[in-house]
This record gives C-alpha cells, structure tokens and sequence, in this order.
C-alpha cells in the first residue's frame, strides 16, 4: 500500500512544470493581501501602480534580487509583461536589427526551437548546435561549439524546461553578448550575472506566479538599441518607467516581492538554494537509476535538470498507471509536457524536501510492486 502523502496538502505536492509551487508562507502572506495589503489597508488587487506604495514596492524587489545575485548597477533590473515568449522577439528586436550581423542559438530543446523563429524576422540567424537529432536528451560540450567572435549575440536556455536538460556551464564566449533565458531554473544556483548581458525569466517557475517577466539587461546594451521600437516593446521606456510604463501586474510584483523575501529570511542565499535543490534533485534520479527497468531517465546524467526531473515508462500503459496511482495518492502535475509525454516532476526552488521524499517513496513502492 503506497503511504500517501499524509499531512503535505495539495499545494506541496503540486509537481507542475509551471506555473509551479509556491512557498506556503507566500501563499498565507498573499491570502493575507487579498484582503488587506500590509501597509495600505486595501486588497492588493485594488492598490494604485501610481502609488508610493507600489513604487517603493517596486524599488525594494529591485534591491532584494540585487542583493542575492549581487547584480551590480551595470545593469538594470526590468519588470515586464508577455510571459518569457516576447522576449524572444524583444531581444532580436533590440539586438539584431542589422541585416549585416547574425545571431548564435543553440537549439537545445523544446523552449530554445521558439526562441530561433521570431529572431529570423529581424536579421540572420545561426544556429550553432542542433539537439534534435539526438532527440534532445544531451546538450553540447565546450569542445562542440565555436562561437563566432563577430555575432550580434549567443542566445541560450539554460534549463530546458520540457526535457529536463540544465546547463552546468556558462556556453558562449565572454566577448559577444550572451544572452540567456533562465525562465525555469533562475535563482536556483548562484552565479556571476556579470558574465550575462541579456538575462530573462518569467516568474511563474521559481518567482511567482505567471504575469510578470524579469528583464537584466546591461545598460550599455540599451544605447545601441533602434531608435523606432514602439514604446511599449521598447526596453528603455520602461527603464525610464522604472517599470511603471502602463498598467503592470501590481499582484505578480507583489508575489515576486515575497518570494525573495522567503528566500531571503528562510533559506539564506542562493548557495543554500542550490544545496537544497541538489539534493532534491539527486533523491529523485537515485530512484531512477535505481530500477532502470521501469525508469528511463530522459536526460543524458551530466545535463540533468535540478528543475525538471523527466523520465518515461516502458510503455504508455505504464505511465498511465503511474499518474492515475500517483493522482490518488495526492501528487499532482506530473505529467510530461504535451510535446513530450511520459512524466515530470518540477522541483522549483518552493518544493520542499518532505514532498520530494514522498515522491521518491511513492516512486519506490510503485516500482517494488512490478
Ligand atoms: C525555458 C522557457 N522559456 C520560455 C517559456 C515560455 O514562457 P511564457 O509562457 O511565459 O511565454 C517557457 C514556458 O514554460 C519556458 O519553460
């Protein structure tokens, strides 16, 4: 009889690729907020984006992710809408208006293959390595790819999020821009955001829910920009803006806000984070590898995702069975993506090390059944 997960509610066990798992300290204190925003005595859903509330809100999320990646003022921090998806156009958009210049993409996975089609409305683009032919279940190695020292930029995803493939290293070459979509793994692990020069991430993985996109940009980058983007699409209306263009999620900023805070005050910094992930994340390929009869882990060992645990079944009966046990048993968002099918646990920074260890135990018990 498998144990179940006994006293984790439903929120803890919520193993979605996203939006993801949420800290139950956010969650109370975005209950709370709900009703009455501490400080302003309204529901957030109702608080101005004109106040001084909100700016300074604003200002205190800016600094408080500064403080973790030790961001230095090099760079500016954005807080924009249209999801980890316009992205992929703004930076062509900003980067690659030249039609002399190319642009570099490895195309690693699922989200990468999206990012390289709205980059051909704007110039010219090389993909520098294809996974597909590998079916996307490794990613390159330093000695496999030659950056060019001429590109307009290295466009990357360093954790994708469908395969469950994570970058260990930093591709590209320090002397083109590098550019990085960190939608799934950001905050995760420490890192040196200097060495970056475009980062983004959507917050609904590792930051809160979805609504609202963190734009790190190198200032320097900005003044090379074309001068006829409409405002809106244009980076620097909104630095200018400090974020406050037009209308922004006042509610996703305010979660954001507080899952820095919960990083912050609970785990400490982003080296704690990482050790913590990590041994989630190892709990979970130590049952794999464990019965690879029944488990197939999707990516090859040295790309394994400290994100997105992802394996197949030996058949889609098997799988099925897996999720319906698995679903009864209190666990949910399991599934694989739709483009990918067999299973997935995400294990965003919010997922705790309890449920992870339920997960691998009901893991366990289904496979000692046969
Ligand atoms: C790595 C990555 N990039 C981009 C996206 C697309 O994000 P959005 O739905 O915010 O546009 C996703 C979605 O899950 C993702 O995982």
């Amino acid at each position: 009889m498998i144990k179940g997960p006994g006293r984790l509610d439903a929120n803890a066990l919520n193993f979605s690729g996203g939006p993801g798992v949420l800290p139950a300290r956010v969650l109370e204190e975005l209950e709370e907020a709900i009703r009455s925003a501490p400080g302003v005595g309204l529901s957030i859903l109702g608080v101005s984006h004109r106040s001084d509330w909100f700016a300074e809100l604003v200002d205190q999320t800016e600094r408080d992710l500064r403080a973790l990646l030790r961001l230095p003022e090099s760079h500016a921090v954005l807080f924009l809408q249209g999801g980890a998806s316009l992205q992929f156009s703004l930076v062509p958009m900003h980067l690659l208006r030249s039609k002399e210049q190319t642009a570099e993409y490895l195309r690693t996975g699922y989200w990468s293959a999206k990012s390289i089609s709205p980059a051909h409305l704007e110039g010219q683009v090389r993909v520098l390595w294809d996974g597909e032919g590998g079916g996307f279940h490794r990613l390159p190695r330093p000695h496999e790819l030659k950056p060019a020292a001429d590109a307009a930029y290295l466009h990357y995803v360093s954790n994708e999020t469908v395969e469950g493939l994570q970058f260990h290293w930093i591709p590209g070459r320090d002397d083109v821009i590098r550019v990085c979509d960190m939608s799934s793994d950001f905050l995760a692990y420490p890192f040196d955001p200097t060495r970056f020069d475009l980062i983004y991430a959507h917050a609904q993985k590792n930051l809160g829910p979805a609504g609202v996109t963190l734009v790190l940009i190198r200032r320097a980058l900005l003044e090379r920009a074309p001068a006829d983007l409409p405002a809106i699409l244009d980076y620097r209306a909104h630095l200018q803006a400090r974020s406050i263009y037009n209308t922004p999620p006042v509610f996703a900023i305010y979660a954001v806000s507080r899952v820095l805070r919960w990083l912050i005050e609970e785990i400490g910094d982003l080296d704690r984070m990482c050790e913590r992930n990590r041994r989630k994340a190892e709990r979970l390929y130590s049952v794999i590898d464990r019965y690879p009869e029944l488990y197939r882990g999707w990516a090859a060992p040295e790309d394994r995702s400290l994100m997105n645990v992802v394996f197949r079944l030996a058949t889609p009966e098997r799988e099925a069975e897996f999720l319906r046990q698995a679903t009864q048993a209190g666990f949910s968002g399991l599934q694989g993506h739709r483009a990918l099918g067999g299973i997935r646990a995400s294990i965003y920074n919010a997922m705790t090390l309890v449920a992870v260890e339920q997960l691998a135990e009901f893991m366990e018990e289904f496979a000692a059944k046969g």
